[in-house]
């Protein structure tokens, strides 16, 4: 059982370059969004509006918001720390936000200089300030397998922050394998504590390759079922077979209760019962800057060649796609990394 369509976040501009030391230029960034757009991808975190000093690669946020305004076909989110940085971003055009946790206390310091629970106090202010203006928020958490300093994660405090993001508003909660220490041996665990308390339709998974496993991790996050909460299209599954059901008591003719029972199955057949959210990097690029040996997030261009050998739709344009790969990477004076633009250059 897998999702018929994939969403996919694109996260390059913001989570890709916030560790590059030498500053890319704004316009660079603004042309490889462009590119990004003109891919077929409609959600491109654009930058985030955090410290300058804490990350000065991004401390261009307003400059690129102000020439992205008018780009049409996509979305924009921008990562805010505290209602500082949700100000700054609603005077420069954001309209989508996201806030970020961590599952573990030691990250949560270096990330973001406070405690959890100091963390989500500060991100009840930014999601009740953004719902007064109607901006949806996304909530990440970090850490979700592995912390650099803690090692493993228990799953119970992954779901415990994960539900805390939720309750406070965030209409979309990503799990993020920081430091790529995550295989499906214990991503599983940790997404069905999660989906305990979390509808699974709220929930998008953000793999780093650090071993590899990115790609296994994420083909496992859609294949993952929730019993507690189906999603959309289980739900629907579940109404046509009350009605079935309904049909049966009603007319008692047998031949049609065969009939609508048969269409119902080719129509729902394929339930979706997985994540259909899934972050990922052009040209994996990225790591974050207070997870050391964390290496890039996982390759767009992976992730879209998988899902179109899956017959997944993200309606991507893949040639498009790597073309904005070869741009940042050219600009960045080192060759593609995802394994797709390696094979295709070689062809
Ligand atoms: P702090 O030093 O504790 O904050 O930093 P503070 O409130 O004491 O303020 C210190 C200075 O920062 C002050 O300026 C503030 O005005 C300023 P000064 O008086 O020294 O001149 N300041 C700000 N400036 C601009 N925008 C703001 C802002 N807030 C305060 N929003 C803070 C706390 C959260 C600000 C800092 O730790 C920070 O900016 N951290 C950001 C770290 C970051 O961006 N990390 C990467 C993103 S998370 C990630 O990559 C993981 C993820 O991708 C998922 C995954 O991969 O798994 C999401
Ligand atoms: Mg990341």
């Amino acid at each position: 059982n897998l999702p018929a369509h994939v969403k996919i976040v694109e996260v390059g501009p913001r989570d890709g370059l916030q560790n590059e030391k030498e500053i890319v230029p704004t316009a660079t960034k603004v042309q490889l969004i462009k590119m990004l757009v003109s891919s077929g991808l409609t959600v491109v975190e654009a930058t985030s509006f955090v410290s300058p000093k804490w990350v000065p690669q991004l401390a261009d946020a307003k400059d690129v918001m102000d020439a992205i305004r008018n780009i049409q076909g996509a979305r924009f989110p921008v990562l805010t720390p505290n209602l500082k940085g949700f100000e700054a971003a609603v005077s420069a055009g954001a309209n989508e936000v996201a806030i970020f946790a961590s599952a573990s206390e030691s990250f949560s310091k270096s990330n973001i200089n406070c405690s959890i629970e100091d963390s989500l106090a500060r991100f009840r202010d930014v999601v009740s300030a953004a719902r007064e203006i109607s901006l949806p928020v996304r909530g990440y958490v970090s850490c979700v397998v592995g912390c650099p300093v803690e090692g493993i994660v228990p799953p119970s405090k992954v779901a415990y922050v994960a539900k805390q993001l939720f309750d406070m508003g965030c209409s979309e909660i990503s799990l993020g394998d920081t430091i790529g220490v995550g295989t499906p041996g214990t991503v599983i665990p940790m997404l069905e504590n999660v989906m305990n308390v979390v509808p699974i339709d709220n929930l998008a998974v953000h793999f780093h390759d650090t071993y590899g496993q990115a790609l296994s991790n994420i083909l496992t996050s859609l294949q993952v079922s929730s019993p507690r909460f189906p999603s959309v299209h289980s739900k629907l599954h579940f109404l046509l077979l009350d009605l079935s059901i309904g049909w049966v008591e009603l007319v008692l003719d047998q031949v049609k209760v065969i009939l609508v029972l048969s269409l119902g199955y080719f129509r729902f057949g394929s339930i979706q019962m997985g994540i259909s959210t899934v972050d990922s990097s052009v040209s994996g690029l990225g790591g974050c800057p207070y997870a050391k040996g964390a290496s890039g997030n996982v390759a767009t261009e992976d992730v879209v060649y998988m899902l179109n050998g899956l017959g997944i739709e993200t309606n991507v344009d893949l040639e498009k796609l790597l073309l904005a790969g070869d741009f940042i990477c050219k600009h960045l004076r080192r060759p593609p990394s995802s394994k797709t633009a390696v094979a295709l250059s070689s062809k």
